[in-house]
């Protein structure tokens, strides 16, 4: 196989060091990536890492004049939560640093004469269930239902998805001869639980933030409601995703955007499994009435039909592997 350079931008995030570790088992493959943070140590000799800000203009030319990229891995981003303490600067880091990243690739995509791979990590967020009558009577929510957003993370995930699209499809379509275009696709992820990271600034952080207060053997106090229930997956599911549609040929996809999901739990579910692996763990609830909003807006349930039939997605873990295979012998061993 030909040698591939990727870049990964949030490498330092949950799903950037989960990334980063698979992709690097492939002796084929150089991985460059950025992030506003240091590399956490495990990864040295894995990557050449860049720490700074994509907000910063000649950060990413920097990037540019030094390296060609086969494939882009877009992760950076101000997540659910934090957006919305700051739409401002969620705007410019999640749409407008994707907006570079999309230039990069369409230019890039004409230097080496290919289209560049451009994988973005989209959202359940995109979803906007109207009341929780329809959310708990909906059918699994489809790609192209309910996309009506209601916080600035689930607006830019969204806006992002479609001006992707468009740098695939249809950019400089009024030229005579329009130029090689980049090859866009995301996966819209629901809640992703990892055993060794903990999640910051999601509003589906409930479910993993109970589980590692327990093995440390922190007391929780959950944001939402016992019955909140939305989509989950773990961590190695949600890194898999990403590499198989990346992998998956071109004329298999009927679509960009695709749905992935493995379990839906609710707080209540996550409580009950947490509980019979830490006896001792101290759970209560004390909803934060904004929040639980956001979480009432996200459909319960996604259908990844779509991401099965085309390029044969099915998740490893559905909960019970998820929680007692992955989750828990993993957790008690990092806490160790
Ligand atoms: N974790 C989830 O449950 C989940 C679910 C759906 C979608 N996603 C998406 O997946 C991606 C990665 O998520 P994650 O959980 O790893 O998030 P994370 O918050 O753990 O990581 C994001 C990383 O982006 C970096 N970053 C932010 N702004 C930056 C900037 N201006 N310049 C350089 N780096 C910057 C941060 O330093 C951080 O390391 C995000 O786009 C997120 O929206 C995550």
């Amino acid at each position: 196989m030909p040698e591939r350079t990727i870049l990964i931008t949030g490498a330092c995030g949950e799903i950037g060091q989960a990334l980063i570790e698979a992709l690097s088992e492939d002796p084929q493959t150089t991985i460059i990536s950025l992030d506003l943070k240091t590399l956490p140590g495990h990864l040295t000799g894995k990557t050449t890492h860049f720490q700074g800000d994509l907000l910063a203009k000649d950060f990413i030319k920097e990037i540019e004049n030094k390296y060609a990229f086969q494939e882009i891995y877009h992760l950076a981003a101000v997540l659910s939560t934090t957006a919305e303490y700051n739409p401002s600067l969620a705007h410019k880091v999640n749409t407008g640093i994707t907006l570079d990243l999309l230039e990069l690739a369409a230019r890039q995509s004409q230097q080496i004469g290919s289209s560049v791979k451009f994988l973005f990590p989209s959202s359940i967020a995109v979803y906007g269930m109207p009341d929780l009558e329809t959310k708990s009577s909906a059918p699994p929510v489809k790609e192209t239902q309910w996309t009506e957003p209601t916080t600035m993370y689930g607006c830019s995930k969204l806006y992002c998805e479609k001006v992707g699209s468009y740098y695939s499809d249809h950019y400089h379509q009024l030229d005579d001869q329009p130029p090689i275009r980049i090859d866009f696709r995301a996966l819209r992820f629901p809640g992703i639980i990892s055993a060794f990271t903990v999640p910051s600034g999601g509003t589906s952080d409930f479910g993993p933030e109970m589980i590692h207060f327990a093995a440390q053997g922190k007391p929780y106090r959950c944001f939402v409601r016992p019955d909140v229930r939305i989509p989950f997956m773990v961590m190695p599911d949600a890194v898999r995703s990403l590499l198989e549609l990346s992998k998956a040929p071109l004329e298999k996809l009927t679509r960009r955007v695709y749905n992935v999901t493995s379990f839906s739990y609710s707080a209540r579910d996550f409580q009950k499994f947490t509980e019979s692996g830490f006896p001792g763990a101290q759970i209560t609830y004390q909803p934060d009435l904004p929040r639980q909003e956001i979480v009432d807006s996200w459909p319960a349930d996604i259908d990844d039909q779509a991401a099965r039939s085309d390029w044969g997605w099915k998740p490893k873990y559905n909960a019970k592997d998820a929680c007692q295979g992955y989750l828990l012998k993993n957790i008690i061993a990092h806490y160790a």
